[in-house]
């Protein structure tokens, strides 16, 4: 176990609800590291009046004023590397990052996705899976890499799809439960039990499975 509290940086476009789940485990000790900075491609991002009220410093990247996304990541790497940061945490960042950001933060970005990777990678994950009739849906926190919700998978929480559920419904059932997945996982990031070596993922130095540890497996609720 560390004996410093890590650096974290959060990346965000929207609400920022998983932003907020992690300011409060940082606030109350789950999680041993300190929001160093809050950063959003979108000036109007909800998350960022949420960080700033919580006493974060907060930076806009706005991607609209770059003309090519290379040059939107180079800007949005300098504008994260100049807080020095541990750990990258994308909480609902929508673009697509190319190289220029992706490659120097390997082992330290990491992203929540909405579905139980390798599924439905990309948008309108619970729409796929109740039409595709899947009993499970759920959420994966995994190790950003070039790929778009591609990389290797950290920990996931499942959330049974019931009869009838709407998107909306699902999602809201899953939200609860990104809630708890983000927080852990940066946990474990964060006490060093996680690392990303030769693309597979370690946890206490042993490999772990292809979709990630189940939540349940540490002891936190499943049931949304
Ligand atoms: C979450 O569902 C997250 O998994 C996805 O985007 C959504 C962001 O929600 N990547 P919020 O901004 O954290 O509330």
């Amino acid at each position: 176990m560390s004996r410093y509290r890590k650096r974290l940086v959060i990346l965000i476009s929207g609400r920022g609800s998983n932003m907020s789940a992690l300011l409060e485990a940082s606030d109350n000790g789950t999680l041993a590291a300190d929001v160093v900075a809050v950063i959003s491609n979108k000036p109007g991002a909800v998350g960022l009046d949420v960080a700033r009220t919580a006493g974060i410093p907060t930076e806009v990247v706005n991607h609209q004023d770059f003309s090519s996304r290379e040059d939107f990541d180079r800007k949005l790497y300098s504008t994260v590397s100049h807080y020095n940061p541990d750990y990258v945490a994308l909480a609902g960042f929508m673009r697509i990052l190319t190289s220029e950001f992706v490659a120097p933060l390997i082992g330290k970005l990491i992203n929540i996705h909405p579905s139980l990777l390798p599924k439905y990678p990309g948008l309108n994950t619970h729409e796929r899976a109740i039409e595709a009739g899947d009993r499970d849906a759920g959420a994966t926190v995994h190790f950003v890499t070039e790929e778009l919700d591609g990389g290797p998978a950290i920990l996931h929480a499942r959330v049974p799809i019931l009869v009838g559920d709407t998107p909306d419904e699902l999602s809201n059932r899953v939200l609860i439960e990104e809630h708890r997945l983000y927080p852990q996982a940066l946990a474990l990031l964060c006490e060093e039990r996680i690392h990303l070596v030769d693309g597979a993922v370690l946890l206490d130095g042993d490999p772990i499975p292809k979709g990630g540890i189940a939540l349940t497996d540490f002891g936190v609720s499943g049931k949304a």
